[in-house]
C-alpha cells in the first residue's frame, strides 16, 4: 500500500534526478477529472478501531497513502491480520491480537502520529500500550498532553521510560468526566476509543466534531457501542462489554478536495473532485467563491475552476469545524498570491504552519509573516497565545526555483506554486505528500501538468 505512483507513470526522462525530486515546468493550467477516495483522517482511525472488535472488520475507499502503511504495519505486529480483498478494501481481523515487539513498533511509528490511537484499544485488549516518540508533520510542538490526561482520566497509569510512553490499567478503564483544554481532533478520537469499551458513563465536553469524528462515531455505533453528539462540543458514550466488526465506507478526504481546489484557482484550471461532497466543504466554497473561484455542485462530486477574471484577496481564521480548517489555508495561499490586493490568513490551530511560505517567498511571493499574530478587527475566532498571521500582497507572479518541501500540505502547496510559476522548478522531498494525497503523481499527469519524475 506504499507506493508513490501505482499506475507507473513518468511524464518525462530526467538524467540525475533522485526518486524524492520532481521537476516541474510551470504555466500550464490544470484540467481534468480525478478522484478522491476515503480521508485519510478517517481511514486511519477507522483501522485503528478495528482492534476493539472481536470479529473482522472491512473499510471501503482506503486510500493508498504511507500513513496508512504505518497504521497496516502496526496493526500487523500487534497480530491484526490486514488484507486488501479487493482495490482499497481491507479486511481487518483482529482475532488473534498479541504483544508486539517495542523495536517493531518503534520503527513502523517513526513517520506518523496515529500510534498514541493505539493507547485506548491496546489497553482493553492487552492491558499494556507501549508509545513510542510520535512522528508526524514539523508543525509546532504537537503535544500530546491532552491524550495522556484524559487516558489518567480513564484509569491508566502512564510511565514514561527512555523508550518512549508506557501505559497500564491494573484496574481496568472506568468512564470518565473529561472536559478538554481545546477541541482537539487527536484528543476527542482517544476518548472515544478508549471510553466505548469503558466501565460505565463517560461524558466528554469541548470535544472536536470534525466530520471524520462522526464517521469515526458511526464506525463505532456500527459496532455495537453507544455514542451520543449533544449539542455544545458535549459527547456521552456509554460504555458496553464487547464489540464487533464493521462494513464502513470511508468518508471523502475533504483535505485532499480542497486542496485540488486551490490548484485549479492558482494555475487558472479546471477540475472535477469526483467523490467530493458539498456537505463537509461549505466553509471552504464560501471563501473559494469570496476568493473568486467558481463551483458547480454534482452528484457524483464538485467542478472547481477560474472563471475568468482577477482573484479577490481574502481575511481568513483557521478553526476548528465548522470553520475553516488549518489544512485548507496552504494551498490556497499560493492562489491568494495571484489575487489583486492584500489578504490575510490568521492560523489559529497551530503555532507553527507557516514554514512553507519560505519557498513561496524565494519565487517571487509578497509573503511576510507575523510570528504573534495580528490584531484584525474583523475577526470571528477568538484569538489564541499561539497563533500567527500571514499577509499575502498580491498580485505577484511567481518563477521557479530549487524548494525543499518542509510538511505535507505546506509540499502540496509548493506542487501548486510550481505548476503556477513561470520556467522550472525542482522540489525536493516530494515523497512526503505521498502521505496524505494518494496517487497524486498520476493525477498531476491527468490534469495535464508538466513535469519529471523517475519514481
Ligand atoms: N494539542 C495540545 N495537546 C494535545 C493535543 C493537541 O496542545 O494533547 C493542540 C495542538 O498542538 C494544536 C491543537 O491542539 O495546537 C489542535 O490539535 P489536534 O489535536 O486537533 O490535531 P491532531 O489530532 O494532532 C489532526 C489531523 C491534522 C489536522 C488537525 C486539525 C490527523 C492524523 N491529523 O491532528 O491533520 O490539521 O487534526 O484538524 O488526523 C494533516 O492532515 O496534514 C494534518 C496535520
Amino acid at each position: 500500500m506504499n507506493s508513490l505512483v501505482t499506475d507507473a507513470h513518468k511524464a518525462g526522462k530526467r538524467v540525475g534526478l533522485t526518486s524524492d525530486q520532481i521537476v516541474i515546468r510551470g504555466g500550464k493550467p490544470l484540467e481534468g477529472r480525478i478522484e478522491v477516495r476515503g480521508a485519510k483522517n478517517l481511514a486511519t482511525k477507522a483501522m485503528v478501531a478495528a482492534l476493539l472488535a472481536d470479529t473482522p472488520s472491512t473499510l471501503k475507499d482506503v486510500p493508498n497513502i504511507s500513513d496508512v502503511g504505518v497504521v497496516t504495519g502496526m496493526l500487523e505486529a500487534y497480530g491484526v491480520s490486514v488484507t486488501e480483498v479487493a482495490p482499497g478494501e481491507l479486511l481487518l481481523d483482529p482475532s488473534n491480537v498479541e504483544k508486539a515487539h517495542f523495536a517493531q513498533i518503534d520503527a513502523l511509528a517513526g513517520s506518523s502520529r496515529i500510534p498514541i490511537l493505539f493507547c485506548g484499544p491496546l489497553l482493553h485488549r492487552l492491558g499494556e500500550a507501549l508509545i513510542p516518540d510520535l512522528g508526524g508533520c514539523r508543525i509546532g510542538d504537537r503535544p500530546i498532553d491532552f491524550h495522556m490526561d484524559a487516558l489518567r482520566a480513564f484509569g491508566a497509569i502512564v510511565d514514561k521510560s527512555y523508550e518512549g510512553i508506557r501505559l497500564t490499567a491494573p484496574n481496568g478503564l472506568k468512564g470518565a468526566e473529561i472536559e478538554l483544554p481545546y477541541p482537539s481532533v487527536g484528543a476527542t478520537e482517544q476518548v472515544l476509543l478508549t471510553a466505548v469499551l469503558a466501565q460505565g458513563v463517560t461524558e466528554l465536553k469541548n470535544a472536536a466534531i470534525e466530520p471524520e469524528i462522526m464517521d469515526l462515531i458511526a464506525i463505532l455505533q456500527k459496532m455495537g457501542a453507544i455514542i451520543s453528539v449533544e449539542p455544545n462540543r458535549v459527547i456521552f458514550i456509554e460504555g458496553v462489554d464487547k464489540l464487533h466488526g464493521y462494513n464502513h465506507r470511508a468518508l471523502f478526504d475533504r483535505n485532499e478536495a480542497a486542496s485540488w481546489a486551490s490548484a485549479a484557482l492558482a494555475t487558472e484550471g479546471d477540475i472535477f473532485v469526483g467523490g467530493a461532497k458539498q456537505s463537509e466543504l461549505m466553509t471552504f466554497l464560501n471563501i473559494f467563491r469570496k476568493a473568486g473561484g467558481a463551483f458547480d455542485i454534482h452528484e457524483d462530486g464538485i467542478r472547481f475552476y477560474h472563471p475568468g477574471g482577477p482573484l479577490k484577496p481574502v481575511v481568513v481564521e483557521t478553526d476548528v469545524h465548522p470553520g475553516f480548517m488549518t489544512d485548507w489555508q496552504q494551498p490556497l495561499i499560493v492562489a491568494l498570491t495571484k489575487a489583486e490586493g492584500i489578504s490575510i490568513v490568521h492560523e489559529t490551530v497551530y503555532e507553527n504552519r507557516f514554514g512553507f511560505t519560505d519557498a513561496l517567498i524565494k519565487m517571487g511571493a509578497n509573503i511576510v509573516v507575523h510570528k504573534e499574530g495580528i490584531e484584525s478587527v474583523t475577526r470571528r475566532v477568538p484569538r489564541r497565545p499561539l497563533e500567527q498571521a500571514a499577509v499575502i500582497t498580491g498580485p505577484t507572479k511567481l518563477h521557479g526555483a530549487d524548494i525543499e518541501i518542509p510538511d505535507l500540505r505546506g509540499g502540496f502547496s509548493h506542487l501548486i506554486a510550481a505548476l503556477t510559476a513561470e520556467g522550472e522548478s525542482t522540489i525536493s522531498n516530494v515523497g512526503i505528500i505521498s502521505r496524505g494525497y494518494e496517487h497524486f503523481i498520476d493525477k498531476l499527469a491527468m490534469l495535464g501538468a508538466d513535469f519529471d519524475y523517475e519514481g
